[in-house]
């Protein structure tokens, strides 16, 4: 978040509600988040449902080069492409979206970047962390939501689905283990942004916990609502 609770800036300004989701592939983000999307609107909120890389027309561009390029992308360049995509994301689309009020549910922020890009391919998390909050001026969510699952398990799902391996899930299992081992620890630091959930549970379960987390912060202010 920006440093203000949820419903109200540093000036009194409105201030909608910002949600992401992380864990490694095949953890279940997308389908958590699309649940969530669809209790919030039922329960009369704006919400604006977005994710990293490629939230943008610019992001898509870079989405295809960090994901799909064919042959070597450096370390420091991957987590600039990463970090030049947030930056965009976050100007053009989620700051305009919670200034409206509005709910911001993502898939993926800056904890993918400390993970895969600090952990996964051995960068400093510090400076990986700095560069994207240099990126997007400090801007943090008010709830991340860590679906953990064990690498095997998550790679079982993947296969399953049949769809051809990114760039990053086609990396090996030691640097699958880094990185959840890296989403661990960024929650344990912070746990009052963090809902850490274990992904092996249904999916109404962990939707309901998911649920139970962000219910409270929609305030009777009209946080997300129609003005
Ligand atoms: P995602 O969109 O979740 O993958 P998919 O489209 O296959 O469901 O994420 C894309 C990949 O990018 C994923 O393997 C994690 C990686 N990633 C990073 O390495 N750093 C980052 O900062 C972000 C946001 C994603």
């Amino acid at each position: 978040m920006t440093g203000s609770a949820p419903g109200a800036s540093p000036t009194g300004a409105v201030r909608g509600l910002w949600v992401t989701f992380e864990g490694g592939d095949g953890a279940g983000k997308t389908t958590q988040a699309q649940l969530l999307q669809s209790w919030l609107e039922n329960e009369g909120c704006r919400v604006v449902r977005t994710r990293e890389p490629g939230g943008t027309e610019v992001g898509v561009l870079i989405r295809n080069i960090v994901l799909h390029h064919r042959g070597d992308v450096a370390p420091r360049a991957e987590a600039l492409l990463y970090a030049a995509d947030r930056a965009h994301h976050v100007a053009h689309v989620v700051m305009p979206a919670l200034a409206a009020g509005d709910v911001v549910v993502q898939d993926r922020y800056l904890d993918s970047s400390v993970a895969y890009q600090g952990a996964g391919r051995v960068l400093d998390a510090d400076e990986v962390r700095d560069l994207s909050l240099w990126a997007t001026e400090g801007a943090l969510p008010d709830v991340t939501v860590l679906l953990d699952l064990d690498p095997q398990r998550a790679r079982e799902r993947l296969d399953a689905d049949d769809k051809p391996f990114d760039r990053l899930e086609a990396e090996k299992a030691e640097f699958h283990a880094r990185v959840r081992a890296a989403f661990l620890a960024l929650a344990a630091a912070e746990p009052d942004r963090f809902l850490v959930l274990d992904a092996t549970l249904p999916i109404d379960e962990l939707a309901a916990a998911v649920r139970a987390r962000v219910a409270p912060l929609l305030p009777a202010s009209g946080v997300g609502t129609p003005a």
